[in-house]
C-alpha cells in the first residue's frame, strides 16, 4: 500500500511531490502517480522511482490517502470517478483554490476524510507557504500527516475554511505581487543608472533579505524598519515617498481583491 496516491501530475502536483520526495517526507516507494495523459506518469517514475499506475481504480486500492492536484473544474469528475463505490474511508487532500469541503466531501462521498490545503508556487523551491484546513471526518492523525508532507516544502499554518480567501490574498496569490514588487525596484535601480542585470540581482536579494531578517530575528517589520532609518537619512526619505504614493494602503488592497475573487469563485454558480 502506498502512503499517497497523487492525482494529476501537472505544475503544482509535480511541484509538490517533487518536493516531498526531495525533502524525504516521502520515498518513492510511498508515492503513486495516476495522470489524463499515461506516458506523463509512466516518465514520471521512471525519473524519480515512484510508481504510476494506469488507472484511477488502481491509485484507490493502492494509496492509503489520494492528493487532487487537479484544476477546480476537473475535481468533481476525478473525484467522483476515483471513489464512487469505495466504501473503505479514504484521506482526500485537496490544493484546487476555490473548491469547498462540502463540494469536495459531495464528490468523494460522505464516508472520505476531506482535508484542504492552499500551497503557494515557491513550494517548487521548498519555499512555499501553505494553510491546511480540516474538512467532513478528517482525523488528528490526518491532520499531522498533511503538515508533515508540506511542511517539507515550506511553513504550513492551520486555518478554518472561512480564512482560506484571506490565505489567498496574503499567499497564495502573492508571490505575483511581490514579483512586481521586485521588478519595479529593478527599474528604480535602472532609472538611477544601474544595468538592468546589476539591478535585478540586488532587487530580488534585498527582498529575500528582508524576509529571513522578519523571519530569523522575530522582529516586527516595524521594529527592523526603523533600525535602518536614520534621522534625515537616505530610507526615511524613500520611506516617506512610499507612504505618499500610497504603497500600504495598495497592499492592503490588493490582498482583498484576491480574497474577494476568491469568494466569488466560490459560490456554487461559478
Ligand atoms: N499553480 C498554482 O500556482 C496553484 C497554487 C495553489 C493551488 N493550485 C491548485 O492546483 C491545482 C492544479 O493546478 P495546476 O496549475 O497544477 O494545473 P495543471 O498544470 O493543469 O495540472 C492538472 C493536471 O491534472 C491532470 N488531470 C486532469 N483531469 C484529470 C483526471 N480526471 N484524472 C487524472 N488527472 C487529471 C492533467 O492531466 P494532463 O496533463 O494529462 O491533461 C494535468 O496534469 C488547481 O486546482 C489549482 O487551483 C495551483
Amino acid at each position: 500500500m502506498h502512503d499517497l496516491g497523487l492525482i494529476g501530475l501537472g505544475n503544482m502536483g509535480r511541484a509538490l511531490t517533487d518536493g516531498f520526495l526531495a525533502n524525504g517526507a516521502l520515498t518513492p516507494p510511498q508515492l503513486a502517480v495516476f495522470t489524463r495523459t499515461e506516458e506523463k506518469a509512466q516518465d514520471y517514475a521512471a525519473t524519480t522511482g515512484c510508481t504510476a499506475v494506469a488507472s484511477l481504480a488502481e491509485l484507490v486500492n493502492s494509496s492509503s490517502a489520494l492528493l487532487a492536484a487537479v484544476k477546480p473544474y476537473q475535481m468533481h469528475e476525478a473525484l467522483s470517478a476515483a471513489l464512487d463505490g469505495v466504501t473503505e474511508s479514504k484521506l482526500v487532500i485537496s490544493v484546487a483554490a476555490g473548491v469547498t469541503c462540502d463540494t469536495l466531501s459531495a464528490s468523494a462521498g460522505a464516508n472520505h476524510r476531506i482535508v484542504r490545503v492552499m500551497p503557494n508556487t515557491p513550494s517548487l523551491i521548498g519555499a512555499g507557504a501553505s494553510s491546511i484546513t480540516a474538512g467532513p471526518n478528517a482525523t488528528e492523525d490526518d491532520l499531522a500527516f498533511v503538515e508533515k508532507l508540506f511542511s517539507s516544502v515550506g511553513i504550513c499554518v492551520t486555518v478554518p475554511e472561512d480564512k482560506i480567501h484571506a490565505v489567498i490574498g496574503v499567499s497564495g496569490s502573492a508571490p505575483a505581487y511581490v514579483y512586481t514588487f521586485i521588478e519595479a525596484l529593478a527599474d528604480g535601480g535602472v532609472v538611477q543608472g544601474l544595468s538592468r542585470a546589476d539591478s535585478l540581482k540586488l532587487a530580488a536579494q534585498t527582498v529575500l533579505g528582508a524576509a529571513r531578517m522578519v523571519q530569523e530575528s522575530g522582529d516586527h517589520p516595524a521594529v527592523l524598519r526603523d533600525a535602518v532609518a536614520s534621522p534625515g537619512g537616505t530610507t526615511i526619505a524613500a520611506i516617506h515617498s512610499l507612504e505618499q504614493s500610497g504603497l500600504r494602503a495598495a497592499v492592503i488592497d490588493a490582498a482583498a481583491a484576491a480574497a474577494n475573487r476568491s469568494r466569488e469563485m466560490s459560490r456554487p454558480s461559478n
